[in-house]
């Protein structure tokens, strides 16, 4: 038998069909019901307890050669035979796709992140819909403030709860400050953090307002924060994305949650401050407000006002983009032109 074996095994071994005609007889002839391998198997069992020891493990070798020479000439035939029907000419040059581009306000969030990541800032989110208490209320503006003014609200109608006369205190946010509050209560400082994100504000859509728009909104709060730290880190941020040499200004302004709070500008991107249409030929542009957080705020979101202190600034990625790309008419950032959106360079691969 173990002659027998070794004689099949060198006529496997160099079985080379043509056509896998010839291999599914060598299939019959071998691995078929009444094919050689199942043979063996009878006579194996006709064998001696002795013989079985050395016999039982060639007889299995043999089998698994024949299985898997079967198995490859197979799977040979078969790809032969799915490229042929397919008839594919492998010469011809691959179909392009389109991949699309990265939207304008994206490319910019991500450099505006990119710059405070270096600094050690992380990113924070917070939700779209927000209650009174992290929109308005924590960040120091009272009940009847006219500042509650300064931001028309679009307010989420929901079932008044128990005791509630109202339901109007759930609304679309309008500023990412409330992701400040939300972070605050959350843990414990130092804090260092950007904040981006949509926020909304009922106003009626034209080249130069809309009713929904993008912000990045910054805190630092540490012991010993002061406003010169502000500054240089909104300087450091502007050299940064407009180039060495953009110079800055802080005007004096009012926001509820800061004290003292600014307005910086920064010289015009486009005319250098010449004086063009986009500055309004006044050689500046306004890019975002800030200050420092008012102790109050601290107070509400349960930090310790005498140990800390903190600055906190907002800015609108549209304006931004808009000194980087020149872009006259905030609609196109949200009509999904893609003649407009395809001009935009990426690193989409
Ligand atoms: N939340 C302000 C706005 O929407 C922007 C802002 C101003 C944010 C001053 C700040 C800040 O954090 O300190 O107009």
């Amino acid at each position: 038998m173990q002659d027998q074996i070794n004689q099949y095994t060198t006529e496997i071994e160099a079985f080379a069909p043509a056509n896998a005609d010839e291999l599914e007889a060598f299939r019959i002839k071998f691995l078929g019901t009444k094919g050689i391998i199942k043979d063996l198997f009878e006579q194996f069992k006709n064998t001696t307890p002795e013989e079985k020891r050395t016999l039982g493990k060639v007889l299995n070798q043999f089998k698994q050669l024949a299985e898997s020479k079967y198995q490859t000439l197979k799977e040979h035939f078969e790809s032969a035979v799915s490229n042929q029907k397919a008839d594919i000419d492998l010469t011809l040059p691959g179909e392009g796709f389109a991949v699309g581009s990265r939207h304008p306000l994206s490319l910019v969030r991500n450099e505006i992140i990119d710059i405070f990541k270096r600094l050690g800032f992380v990113v924070a989110e917070g939700p779209e819909i927000e209650d009174d208490w992290h929109n308005f209320s924590a960040l120091n503006f009272p009940p009847e403030h006219p500042a509650r003014d300064m931001q028309d609200t679009f307010f989420v109608s929901h079932p008044a709860k128990e005791g509630e006369d109202e339901a109007s205190n759930i609304a679309l946010r309008t500023h990412t400050s409330s992701v400040q509050v939300r972070m605050m209560e959350s843990g414990k400082p130092p804090f260092r953090a950007i904040m981006p994100g949509r926020v909304y504000r009922n106003e009626a859509i034209s080249a130069r307002a809309h009713c929904f728009f993008h912000q990045v909104e910054g805190l630092y709060i540490d012991e010993n924060v002061s406003f010169a730290d502000l500054k240089q880190t909104l300087y450091h941020f502007v050299q940064e994305l407009y180039g060495e040499g953009t110079q800055v200004r802080f005007r004096p302004s009012y926001f509820p949650f800061t004290e003292p709070s600014a307005e910086m500008d920064i010289s015009c991107t486009i005319c250098k401050g010449a004086g063009c249409n986009m500055c309004k030929y006044t050689g500046w542009v306004e890019i975002l407000g800030c200050g420092m957080v008012d102790p109050n705020v601290l107070t509400n979101c349960g930090i310790d006002a005498d140990k800390y202190t903190g600055f906190a600034f907002g800015m609108g990625i549209e304006r931004i983009t808009n000194l980087k790309y020149v872009i006259r008419d905030l609609r196109l950032f949200s009509e999904n032109d893609v003649r407009f959106l395809k001009q935009f360079k990426t690193d989409i691969v």
